[in-house]
């Protein structure tokens, strides 16, 4: 044989092989469960991700709970009269006593079924300076985005192991990569993360699974909900640091936002059909990124050094307007003399 019909022979195999390895691939990713007498809890179902996921759930056959702030919410509604079969519950997950009295009814109403997952989504955003971030929504947020996935994990997760099910949390790209003006929603969560991977490791021996969702920003109700707070926030600032930062700051953080909410996807499906793989699939993954490109860029920029994520993140913002404070610097000797910056705070 002449080398040249043998390295056809060697070519053809190896593409042939590659062939059968994406076939296997496609199978293993697109291999799902069945549905049939499985039950998922989902918080947050008013609005966005919790109230689209609840119906494609539904629609693939799972028996849904949907635990939602208001019952009496218009999105709350909209999804009891989509599907009989469906169960909307009372759930502000910061309130131990409906989480409890949820997991009653959860478990008077499963009907055969067993508890599968746990999708913890619901959430708050907010966008503000952190010193002019009222001390009450930073608590919120706390309360709500992480004490709230805590909260309902513990209740419902030996249900969850006793049938090698799944817990899923719905965290953010800024649990892993933290932007300016987002301090409290960053730290919750980044906790919300670790919280996560640390319980995946633990329930691993259950073979129970661990999930973590971190989208980039979509238009949903979080999104619509804080573009307004930054103004409010603003307007009921301590007047220290309203004069510190000065009102030229205060537009630039603004316009900042605005360019951030005008990058925000459309799309929610693509996160939607991360988290119904999550609970669908036979082989989850651990971690759903979306979109998917930003997951490269991102984990690429986390591992750079810190002074080059700082300076990239202050171009991406875009806020090079100097606060007033720091204006006055060479007016005032006397304060340098001092060691200190001049300061309407001090
Ligand atoms: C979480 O649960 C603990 C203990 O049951 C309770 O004290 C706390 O108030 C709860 N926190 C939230 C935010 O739900």
């Amino acid at each position: 044989m002449d080398s040249w019909s043998t390295d056809l022979i060697i070519g053809t195999t190896l593409f042939v092989s590659f062939i059968i390895f994406l076939f296997y691939l496609h199978l293993y990713q697109t291999k799902t469960i069945s549905s049939v007498s499985r039950a998922v809890l989902i918080t947050g179902c008013d609005t966005g991700f919790g109230h689209q996921l609840a119906i494609r759930l539904d629609t693939e056959g799972y028996k849904v709970f949907a635990g939602c702030l208001d019952v009496n919410s218009e999105g709350a509604r909209k999804l009891q009269s989509y599907s009989q079969t469906l169960t909307i519950l009372q759930l502000d997950v910061t309130k131990s006593d409906q989480i409890e009295a949820a997991k009653v009814i959860v478990v008077n109403n499963l009907m055969g079924n067993v508890l599968w997952a746990v999708v913890n989504n619901a959430g708050l955003a907010s966008h503000a300076q952190f010193e002019w971030l009222p001390k009450t929504t930073f608590e919120r947020m706390i309360q709500v985005n992480l004490m709230g996935v805590v909260n309902v994990t513990r209740e419902f997760l030996h249900l969850i192991r006793a049938n090698k099910g799944r817990i899923i949390n719905i965290a953010s790209m800024a649990g892993r990569t933290a932007i300016p003006g987002f301090t409290a929603y960053s730290a919750s969560k980044f906790a919300v993360i670790g919280f996560s991977d640390s319980l995946r490791r633990e329930m691993k021996h259950f073979d129970v699974k661990v999930i973590t969702i971190e989208p980039s920003l979509y238009k949903t109700g979080l999104s619509a909900h804080f573009i307004l707070q930054n103004d409010v926030f603003w307007s009921i600032a301590e007047p220290a640091v309203r004069r510190d930062y000065g009102g030229k700051f205060f537009s630039d953080t603004q316009l900042s936002r605005n360019r951030l909410l005008n990058r925000a996807r459309k799309n929610i499906d693509e996160v939607i059909d991360c988290c119904v793989h999550s609970v669908t699939a036979a082989y989850p993954s651990k971690r759903y990124v979306r979109p998917r490109h930003l997951q490269i860029f991102n984990d690429f920029f986390n591992e750079m050094f810190l002074d080059f994520q700082d300076l990239i993140l202050y171009y991406i913002t875009g806020i090079y307007t100097k606060p007033d404070m720091m204006c006055h610097e060479n007016q005032d000797i006397e304060h340098h003399m001092l060691g200190r910056r001049r300061s309407y705070a001090t």
